[in-house]
């Protein structure tokens, strides 16, 4: 089996969701459920014997043992992480427990397990750390993409601590040997995202009458993945990458924040019109832009293609159609993750972005 860290999130419920879809090898789920996990993701595994949700911290090194010494996972996925670059500049406190305390502590839990496995499952083994392109920085508009061979400047309380663990996860690897695997992935959009992030707030405030809070000017580029080809190649990787290498993953698919706004608008003006016949558009709302807002992403996904094969599926028209759709006919899950503790967020850091 194998063992997946914050597959109640966003990309972790996805990768569950699609692995026990196409595999029999059972999961192990463990999860803290902050505020963006969620179980309802991971609804349609009630009753799934494949599906061993455990509901707990990764920085925990007596309860992840427990679970390595008594399960015997092959593989872990760290997907467990303070992921929202808003909050990380708000509070900057929570990204440092867990994206750095807590990959630490999973590290080290999992060198004492992998340390005496037998020796083919000692080789066999693999630890992948999911991690993000934000680590790379910001470019300028006319630099090449990042490679994984791209420096490390973070900007961010989130980038740097997602940063921090990538050293981490390289420094068990040359120092111990344990044999880990990294991925370094764009934005990602798809169904289960949380509604605190660009594309899934755009869908819910347009269709709630509410503003659609652009930041600055809208012009900072990133680019965008569908997130089931994200969980393709975390796949891909985990089956055929080599170990100790990285591997940066995107869509090919860069835009700027307003082109993706308008697409979202020009969606909904299709699929779900308002009642007033306006386009909802009309409820695009500049706002100040966010502290050290880095400027432009871009990755650089042909080590991955050349060496593995893997090349999204999606196109970004098919990708951000299905999301809307997602969410159209899913309203129901947003209502209820638009839970009180969500909801005071999104007061607080709203009201503060005066309107320009
Ligand atoms: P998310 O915030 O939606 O989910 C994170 C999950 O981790 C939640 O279920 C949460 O309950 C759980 N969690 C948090 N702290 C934990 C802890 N200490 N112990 C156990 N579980 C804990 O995040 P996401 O968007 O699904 O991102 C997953 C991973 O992918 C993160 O590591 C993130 O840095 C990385 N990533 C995200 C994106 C993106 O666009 N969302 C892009 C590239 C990389
Ligand atoms: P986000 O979804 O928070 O992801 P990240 O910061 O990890 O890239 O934001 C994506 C982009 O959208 C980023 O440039 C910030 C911008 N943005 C807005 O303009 N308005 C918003 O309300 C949010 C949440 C993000």
């Amino acid at each position: 089996m194998i063992l997946v860290t914050g597959g109640a999130g966003f990309i972790g419920s996805n990768f569950v969701l699609d692995w026990l879809a196409d595999f029999d090898e059972p999961v192990i789920n463990l999860d803290s459920l902050t505020y963006a996990g969620n179980r309802e993701n991971l609804i349609s595994l009630i009753g799934d014997d494949r599906h061993l949700f455990v509901h707990g911290d990764i920085a925990d090194q007596a309860l992840v043992a427990g679970l390595l010494n008594s399960h015997q996972p092959r593989a872990i996925i760290n997907f467990a992480a303070e992921s929202h670059v808003d909050r990380s500049i708000h509070g900057p406190e929570a990204f440092i427990q867990t994206n750095i305390v807590g990959t630490f502590r999973l590290l080290d839990t999992v060198r004492s397990y992998w340390a005496g496995l037998e020796c083919d499952a000692k080789s066999a083994f693999r630890f992948l750390h999911v991690s993000t392109d934000e680590v790379y920085g910001s470019l300028a508009p006319s630099d090449p993409a990042f490679t994984e061979s791209h420096c490390y400047e973070p900007n961010s309380p989130y980038s740097a601590s997602k940063a921090a663990s990538d050293h981490l996860v390289r420094a068990y690897y040359h120092t111990y040997g344990l044999p880990v695997l990294r991925t370094n992935c764009s934005n990602n959009y798809g169904p289960y995202h949380f509604p605190e992030k660009l594309i899934p707030l755009m869908i819910v405030n347009a269709l709630a009458g509410k503003p659609l809070p652009v930041y600055g000017d809208g012009m900072q580029m990133r680019d965008w993945l569908y997130v089931k080809d994200h969980c393709g190649a975390i796949r891909e990787v985990l089956a055929h990458g080599r170990v100790g290498e990285v591997y940066n993953v995107g869509g090919w698919n860069e835009k700027p924040n307003i082109e993706i706004v308008k697409t979202v608008c020009g969606l909904l003006d299709e699929l779900r019109p308002r009642d007033d016949g306006k386009p909802y558009s009309a409820q695009i709302n500049y706002v100040k832009d966010r502290p050290g807002h880095d400027r432009r992403y871009a990755i650089d996904a042909s080590k991955i293609q050349r060496e593995l094969g893997w090349k999204p599926a999606e196109t970004f028209d098919t990708g951000i159609r299905k999301t809307v759709q997602w969410y159209l006919a899913n309203f129901e899950w947003v209502a209820n993750v638009q839970s009180g503790a969500y909801r005071k967020w999104i007061d607080t850091h709203y009201a503060e972005a005066s309107i320009t």
